[in-house]
């Protein structure tokens, strides 16, 4: 969803903000914009396009002053419009805001403020609250606590006035908020990645949290008791250099190489914490993953792996539908929430239902110090680094990574998975140039079909599911993931001479039925894609997977696919990292 990203320092703004804004364009690229405020004048400078574009028509980093704000938009209320691009101004134009989030009253606030004479110029609720901060008097933070008593919704807001003309105030109501304490510059910003190569020391703001920052000092209150937070900062793990491209044309291929190191990475968990985890889990007769997208594809693969293994049984829901059954939860449920971000808001609501009926939450997440990772009883961590590309890839085998340790440590057998794990990172890297090859010649074949299956059993079907996604989501080819089985109750029908359909099919307990499955879409003229640990005449083309533990097929198997996704998009010509519509935190529900 939008980043929002502001500096108040001693240096030009411009600058520190269209670099950092750069590393924000993954959470929306519809538009963006910078708002400073110098010689007691605003200075807004915005329109539609990808960062580059608007930096070139609109000289972004030329704003004066070195106080500013920023954003990159990805919409909800109202098109793709210069108009629609944040900041947001007041009337009289001493007030600009940026914001992610949602604004629900809206409409009331809107009709309010419009009879109360403002001249609202966009269709955004965004700029609602620039108008309502016009209303309040006081000083910028007093505007801003009265204005938030008004709104209802989930928003993060930045705000600078001319009346104030060295403060920003900076304002979380459930979207991501985290201040950055650099030697010459504070900075707010909705994730760490654009402060990142200035500093690591950043505090998290929690919900209904104020951030009054002034050169050189920043305050907190509660804005809702106006009383003030004593707030430390904590040191981040993460680099500046973990977060650039290194030489790769794409983050994506970047993340997907990287991938045999992030697996040796997320084996390494601390074991008081692991313990605490795996309690939970032996503790609660009701255990619910809760995750979206390719996060909870790997939680299906959890499941599997805690059942097999552990023999406890579990469900998997999707998190905007677990919402619908949250209050059925008890003490005795426990709610595994899996997300790279850590800020899915759709998880977030599902945990904090779950949570108000009594039900623990332990999490598994890439982000540190992110509203899900904070809002556990135990958390564990990816450990991969930042995951920059819209397509989520090294999180993906990450996750799975976790599940599988902690699948192992519930079972007893933590130095069992330990060494399988260690053989799977060992094979990934030694087959991924090869599979780098066959998915770019597999790919080129394949940028004239509009539709492709994904076809998987058992532990395999999870990742049938993922690689649908993953082609769909860069490439724009229309793929269906399914279980093997399930197609002939309907899907069957799609098939046509030359359909590709890949079929995950490992020799493990799933590999004769599955086969079977591939074989009745030959029959109908389906092109054959075996991803498979042996070869098979049934196959009119194949990938091959290295011999491993029938449990650790999907971490193997997702790699090739993750590359055949990637080849497709870029022999397609998009834009891989920024696929359209789509956003990398999905802050909104
Ligand atoms: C797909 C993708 C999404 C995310 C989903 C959940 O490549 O990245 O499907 O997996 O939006 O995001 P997190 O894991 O941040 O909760």
């Amino acid at each position: 969803m939008c980043g929002i990203f502001g500096v108040v320092g001693h240096r030009p703004a411009g600058p520190i903000l269209l670099e950092g804004l750069k590393k924000l364009e993954y959470r929306g690229y519809d538009s963006c914009g910078i708002a400073s405020v110098s010689e007691g004048k605003l200075h807004v400078r915005k329109g539609i396009g990808k960062i580059d574009e608007v930096e070139q028509r609109h000289g972004l980093s030329g704003v004066p002053g070195t106080v500013a704000l920023s954003h990159s938009r990805w919409a909800t209320h109202g098109g793709v419009t210069d108009q629609n691009a944040h900041p947001h101004t007041d009337c009289a134009g001493r007030i600009a805001i940026v914001h992610n989030g949602i604004i629900e009253n809206f409409q009331e606030l809107k009709r309010e403020l419009h009879q109360k004479g403002h001249r609202i110029a966009s269709q955004t609720d965004t700029e609602l609250i620039a108008h309502l901060l016009e209303e309040f008097p006081g000083s910028l933070e007093t505007k801003m606590a009265q204005a938030a008593a008004r709104i209802r919704g989930s928003f993060a807001l930045l705000a600078v006035s001319t009346e104030e003309p060295h403060k920003m105030v900076a304002l979380r109501c459930e979207s991501p908020l985290v201040i950055g304490i650099g030697s010459d510059a504070i900075y707010a910003a909705s994730d760490v990645m654009p402060f990142l190569e200035h500093t690591d020391q950043a505090i998290f703001l929690e919900d209904h949290e104020m951030a009054v920052i002034t050169p050189g000092a920043v305050s907190f209150e509660n804005v809702r008791t106006r009383s003030s937070v004593n707030k430390k900062p904590r040191t981040l793990q993460w680099t500046a250099e973990q977060a650039g491209k290194e030489g790769h044309p794409h983050f994506m291929i970047k993340e997907i190489l990287e991938q045999p190191a992030a697996i040796q990475n997320a084996m390494r968990q601390d074991p008081d914490k692991l313990e605490k985890f795996v309690q939970l889990i032996r503790n609660s007769r009701d255990v619910k993953f809760v995750a979206c997208g390719t996060s909870r594809h790997a939680a299906l693969v959890g499941r599997y792996a805690i059942n097999r293994l552990a023999g406890k049984t579990a469900e998997v829901y999707i998190a905007s539908e677990f919402s619908y059954f949250a209050d059925q939860s008890t003490p005795d449920t426990l709610i595994i929430a899996v997300s790279q971000s850590g800020e899915t808001a759709d998880v977030l609501v599902g945990l904090r239902k779950a949570k108000a009926k009594g039900a623990k939450v332990a999490s598994i997440v890439n982000v540190v110090g992110s509203s899900i990772d904070r809002e556990s009883d135990a958390s564990l961590s990816l450990n991969c680094g930042p995951e920059i590309a819209v397509a989520s890839t090294k999180a993906f085998t990450a996750q799975l990574v976790v599940l599988y340790v902690v699948a192992h440590a519930l079972a007893g057998k933590s130095a069992e998975g330990t060494a399988a794990l260690k053989q799977v990172a060992a094979h990934a890297a030694d087959l991924m140039p090869q599979w780098n090859e066959t998915t770019r010649a597999l790919a080129a074949s394949w940028t004239e079909h509009e539709h492709v299956y994904f076809l998987g059993r058992g532990v395999n079907f999870p990742v049938a599911l993922e690689g649908a996604l993953k082609l769909k989501e860069i490439s724009y080819i229309h793929a269906e993931g399914m279980p093997a089985g399930e197609l002939k109750h309907g899907t069957l029908a799609l098939i046509e001479t030359h359909t590709p359909v890949v079929l995950l099919n490992p020799h493990d307990y799933t590999f004769v039925d599955t086969l079977s499955n591939g074989s009745e879409t030959k029959a109908r003229g389906a092109r054959l894609i075996g991803v498979s640990d042996r070869s098979n005449e049934a196959y009119d083309a194949y990938i091959p997977l290295p011999q491993v533990a029938e449990l650790f097929y999907p971490l193997v198997s997702v790699l090739p696919l993750q590359l055949l996704a990637y080849h497709a998009a870029v022999l397609r010509g998009h834009d891989v990292d920024r696929p359209r519509n789509l956003a990398k935190s999905v802050t909104v529900r």
